[in-house]
């Protein structure tokens, strides 16, 4: 295995990406780096502060002044750092799901987020997830993975994880929901979601997680 590893999972909400990254990060016994989580914590404190969504300036001010970590540590789930606090619960509310695209939309925020990864990139060997990993953040990844699957299939899949968190679900409402996302994902000018060139795409529509983490380990493994 090269030195330092880099590994990239981008592709749509809703088709697996921190799951599976995060597996496999355990399985290759490195970093999880997971990159939504760090526009959803941006996204808190500008809610937080009530930071006008739609003023670039502010946001990029806002950017500047914060710092945010993810913490892996070993047999535990990935904590995420803002300013220190742990908001890894409050990153995934629905308020909060629902403004990221914001924060995401943002040129001058983009481009800090990107030189944050790069910098936790260069420190360690990882697997990360996100849009633009394979095109912007790493476009010399070591590896590079786009995981994509049916609309329905996305859409379910949240139902149940939602579900099993013991919560309601308006099903109506989440299928409209990722649906906007992915016309935010798809049409943002600045790091939109594109398969890079020279990523694995994956289809995990009839997969299950095990059979995603077990394909990805084995070109890894293979090459
Ligand atoms: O992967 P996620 O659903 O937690 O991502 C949250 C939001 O952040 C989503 O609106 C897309 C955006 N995002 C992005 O623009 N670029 C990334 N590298 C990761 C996430």
């Amino acid at each position: 295995m090269p030195e330092s590893l880099v590994v990239v999972i981008d592709g749509p909400a809703g088709a697996g990406k921190s799951t599976i990254a995060k597996l496999l990060a355990r399985k290759l016994g490195v970093a999880f780096m997971d990159t939504g989580a760090m526009y959803r914590a941006l996204t808190v404190k500008a809610l937080r502060e009530k930071v006008d969504l739609e003023d670039e300036a502010a946001l990029v001010a806002l950017a500047q002044r914060t710092h945010i970590d993810l913490v892996n540590e070993p047999g535990k789930a990935l904590q995420v750092l803002l300013d220190g606090a742990d908001v890894s619960e409050a990153i995934r509310s629905i308020e909060v799901t629902n403004n990221t695209f914001y924060i995401a939309r943002t040129p001058g925020v983009r481009h800090v987020m990107v030189e944050w990864q790069r910098t936790m990139g260069a420190r360690r060997s990882m697997v990360g997830d996100g849009r633009d990993l394979g095109t912007v953040v790493f476009p010399n990844a070591t590896y590079k993975f786009y995981l994509d699957a049916d609309f329905n299939v996305r859409c379910q899949r949240r139902i149940d994880e939602l579900k099993a968190k013991g919560q309601q679900v308006d099903e109506e409402a989440l299928k409209k929901d990722l649906a906007e996302r992915d016309e935010h994902d798809f049409t943002r000018k600045v790091g939109p979601l594109k398969k890079a060139d020279d990523a694995i795409l994956v289809d995990s529509t009839g997969m299950t997680v095990a059979q995603v983490v077990e394909f990805l380990a084995g070109r890894i493994r293979n090459t």
